[in-house]
Formats: C-alpha cells, structure tokens, sequence
C-alpha cells in the first residue's frame, strides 16, 4: 500500500517536473484531449433542436433534459473526429519544430469524441437524479466528465491506442490541466453570451 502510495507520488512529481522544465507533457496531454475538448464546445454552439431524451422523465424529473440534444452530439462528434484528422495532418510540421506529436488512428478519434459527449450526457442523467435543473453546477463531475467519458469509450474502441497512448504521468497532467481549461473555456462562453450558465458548469 505505501509503495502503491510513493510509486504515485513519484510519477506525479515526474509528471510536474517534466511538465514544469520543458512542457512536453502539458503539449501532449492538450494535444491528445483536444478532440474529446472540442466536442462540448462545438455542441454549445451548433447543438439544440429535439433532444435525446425525448422529453421523458424519471420519477418526475427528465432522463437527461433539453440540453443535451442528437444536433449536439452529431456535430459535437463530428467536431472533435475534424479536429484528430487536422491534428493528424498537422503532426508533421509539429514534429520539425521539436515535438513529437501523437497520431490518431480513426477508432481512437471517434472514441474521444463521442466518449466525450458520453461523459457529459451521464453528468446530466446524474445531475437530473439529483433534482438539479438544467445548467445547475455539479463541481468535478462538470469539469471532468467528458475525460472520464472519453477514456473509457477510448479503451473499449482502441485499447491498444489508449494504452500506447496514456500513460499515468499523461492522465494526472490531464486531470489537472482539463477543469483549468474548462472553466475558462466557459468563461469566454458566457461573456459572449455562448452560454446563459455561469462559467463553473
Ligand atoms: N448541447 C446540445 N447537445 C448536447 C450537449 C450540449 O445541444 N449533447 C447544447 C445545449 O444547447 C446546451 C448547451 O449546449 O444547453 C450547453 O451544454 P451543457 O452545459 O452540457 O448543458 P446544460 O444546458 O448545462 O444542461 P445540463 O444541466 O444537463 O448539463
Ligand atoms: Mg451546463
């Protein structure tokens, strides 16, 4: 138990010394996540219409509300699957100025991408059987829901990706960087009026 404790600890104080001297891992862990970060945006901006629950309910509150729509998880998927493809192509000229870039085979985009709108469609069916409204804050489960979604649909589409892929020092950069970027991506939704919802959710 102690060892499981210290090995822990010393891969996370690797992941931050790596990450602190030259910022590879920060890189990588933002270019990995970008497909399955991309999805929740696009779907703010180009989601709505008739929604995935179909207006059904659970001992009186929604499956999963109107805000999570088929528009949104179309296009949010189709989004995050663009933005691997673009990395992809984009890898090369990443690589001459140092980097060396991860590629995404088509199963390991589609996992993040949709994985990503999983996870947050499993937050709302939570957050409905909590009794919490539609946009109502759940800190944690918010900002971390579309990784948790995105690495699990990954591992059952690509394990062999995923497990090339992700390693401990890469999650626990992740875990860190995701609710960050998260909250001020929300920022910039909300200033703009993307997003009615403060910028916690
Ligand atoms: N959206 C969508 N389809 C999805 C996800 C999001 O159409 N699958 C759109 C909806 O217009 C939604 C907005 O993006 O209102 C913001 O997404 P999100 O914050 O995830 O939904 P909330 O409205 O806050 O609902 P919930 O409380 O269920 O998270
Ligand atoms: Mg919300």
């Amino acid at each position: 138990m102690t060892d499981a404790v210290g090995e822990i600890e010393r891969l996370f104080i690797y992941a931050c010394w790596d990450a602190s001297m030259d910022g590879t891992l920060i890189f990588s862990a933002l270019w990995v996540m970008l497909p399955a970060y991309i999805p929740n945006n696009a779907a703010v901006v180009a989601g709505g219409g008739l929604p995935v629950d179909g207006g059904r309910t659970l001992n009186g509150n929604r499956l999963l509300g109107d805000g999570k729509t088929w528009r949104g998880i179309l296009l949010g998927t189709l989004a995050g699957v663009c933005v691997a493809g673009t990395l992809n192509i984009s890898a090369p000229f990443v690589q001459m100025i140092g980097f060396n870039p991860i590629r995404f085979s088509l199963r390991a985009a589609f996992g993040l991408a949709f994985g990503a709108m999983c996870g947050d469609l499993f937050a709302s069916f939570l957050k409905r059987r909590m009794g919490k409204q539609r946009g109502a804050p759940l800190p944690g489960i918010d900002q971390l829901d579309f990784v948790c979604g995105a690495l699990c649909v990954t591992t059952i589409l690509a394990p062999g990706w995923t497990f090339q892929v992700f390693n401990v020092a890469l999650i626990g950069v992740v875990i860190i960087v995701t609710p960050l970027l998260h909250v001020m991506t929300n920022i910039v939704a909300f200033v703009t009026s993307l997003k009615d919802e403060p910028y916690w959710t």
